[in-house]
């Protein structure tokens, strides 16, 4: 099912150069199947014009308080009544204005204020306006009355500036309300994860690790803040962004690792183990550069600590979920991974093309049996790993 099927969506688009990204956003919006309703302001429609949005949205778009299309002339209730979001983008420093001050002079700021759905805005201005003090005090105003702000991000302006004031990409725009819309099903719950490969230092220089990319890692952390989480993800070395609103702690080696995850394990709901920790370390790291000499060099190996499998023998565990990436006989592999570690849940996949790539097909295995997931890219196979520990660990 696309991922906004059934949902409902008013689009307000004011006066910004930034309108042509509405454009693109309405048209992500329409592709995961949302049905959306199109507001312009006077100024809107100077920049990006009504047609564009009728053609992309398939629907009717409005711009007056008067339009005489809605029956009862009630186009400011009727317009956003049973709308799942109404999402303002861009919204100028005047928006915002009229919006903190709780005015409602035209349709937009109309349906703003007779709304009963959530209300995000993706503010876009010049950076002198967007820090001066009048629309930093309307910002304030605007999150204490609950409502979402989405950037602005900084970089080149339209008007040749650098600074901070541009409106979001579309992209940007279409996750964040995709994540508000998601349902709170970790609300309350403390997670902590692990993410990455490990990095097994030889000497100063060099060291054993892996082809993890931490992308599934991440996008369980993600997925679980969006979820409602307090999350704390303990990451190998990898190029990834920290998603918003988690907490990250970055280590190198596996005893790095456990000794982060130790500090954190306590008072945590849920443990998520993705990291692909090394399985040994070299007894001994040089203190200087091993120089090269045309004899064999031998390093010596010692295993490292289960750090899943610790805090799994805790004597209060939190929930504890396990990874197994195996190459053959899954099932087996996996069921003996949540036996032996004492798992209650183990996340399964079979790796043919080596880690790192963007989309899965995962199984999940828990004590009642296995649960195939979709194929698909990692942040939605993360989202249906949350919802399925969510339903596990209800009351
Ligand atoms: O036993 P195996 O390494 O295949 O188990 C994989 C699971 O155990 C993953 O969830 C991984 O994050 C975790 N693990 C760990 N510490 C290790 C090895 C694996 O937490 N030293």
């Amino acid at each position: 099912m696309a991922m906004l099927s059934g949902k409902r969506i008013v689009l307000g688009v004011t006066g910004g150069v930034a309108a042509y990204k509405a454009a693109e956003l309405t048209r992500l919006l329409v592709k995961a199947e949302a049905q959306v309703d199109a507001v312009l302001t006077e100024a809107g429609a100077r920049f990006v014009g009504a047609q564009t949005f009728q053609a992309l949205s398939g629907r009717p778009v409005w711009q007056s308080l008067w339009d005489e299309r809605m029956g009862n002339a009630m186009a400011h209730i009727d317009l956003s009544r049973g709308a799942d979001a109404l999402v303002v983008a861009p919204a100028t420093a005047d928006f915002l204005a009229k919006l903190a001050q709780g005015r409602a002079d035209d349709l937009l700021s109309t349906l703003c204020l007779a709304r009963d759905c959530p209300l995000l805005a993706a503010p876009a201005m010049n950076r002198q306006m967007w820090s001066n003090p009048a629309t930093q005090r309307n910002v304030a105003q605007l999150r204490a009355d609950g409502v979402s702000l989405l950037g602005p991000a900084s970089g080149a302006q339209a008007c040749g500036e650098v600074g901070e004031g541009r409106m979001l990409e579309a992209e940007e725009i279409f996750d964040a309300l995709v994540a508000s819309l998601q349902t709170k099903s970790l609300i309350g719950k403390k997670v902590l994860l692990t993410a990455g490969p490990t990095f097994e230092a030889i000497d100063p220089v060099r060291g054993i690790t892996n082809s993890s990319s931490g992308k599934m890692g991440f996008a369980l952390a993600r997925a679980c803040a969006e979820a409602g989480a307090e999350v704390t993800l303990v990451s190998g070395p990898v190029a990834l962004a920290t998603p918003s609103g988690v907490r990250r702690i970055d280590v190198q080696s596996a005893l790095d690792m456990r000794a982060a995850v130790s500090a954190q394990v306590l008072g945590q709901d849920i443990f998520i183990a993705v990291a692909a920790v090394a399985d040994y370390r070299p007894v001994q790291s040089a203190e200087h550069k091993i120089k090269k000499a045309g004899a064999n060099l031998n390093i010596e190996l010692t295993p490292n600590p289960d750090i899943l499998a610790e805090v799994a023998a805790l004597p209060n565990p939190p929930f504890c979920v396990g990874f197994a990436a195996e190459s053959r006989d899954l099932t087996q592999y996996a069921e003996g991974k949540r036996v032996g570690k004492k798992l209650k849940l183990v996340v399964g996949n079979l790796v043919q093309d080596g880690l790192g790539g963007d989309s899965n097909a995962v199984t999940l295995f828990d004590a009642a049996g296995a649960h195939p997931l979709p194929e698909a890219d990692k942040f939605t196979v993360a989202r249906g790993i949350v919802a399925h520990i969510a339903g596990l660990i209800k009351p």
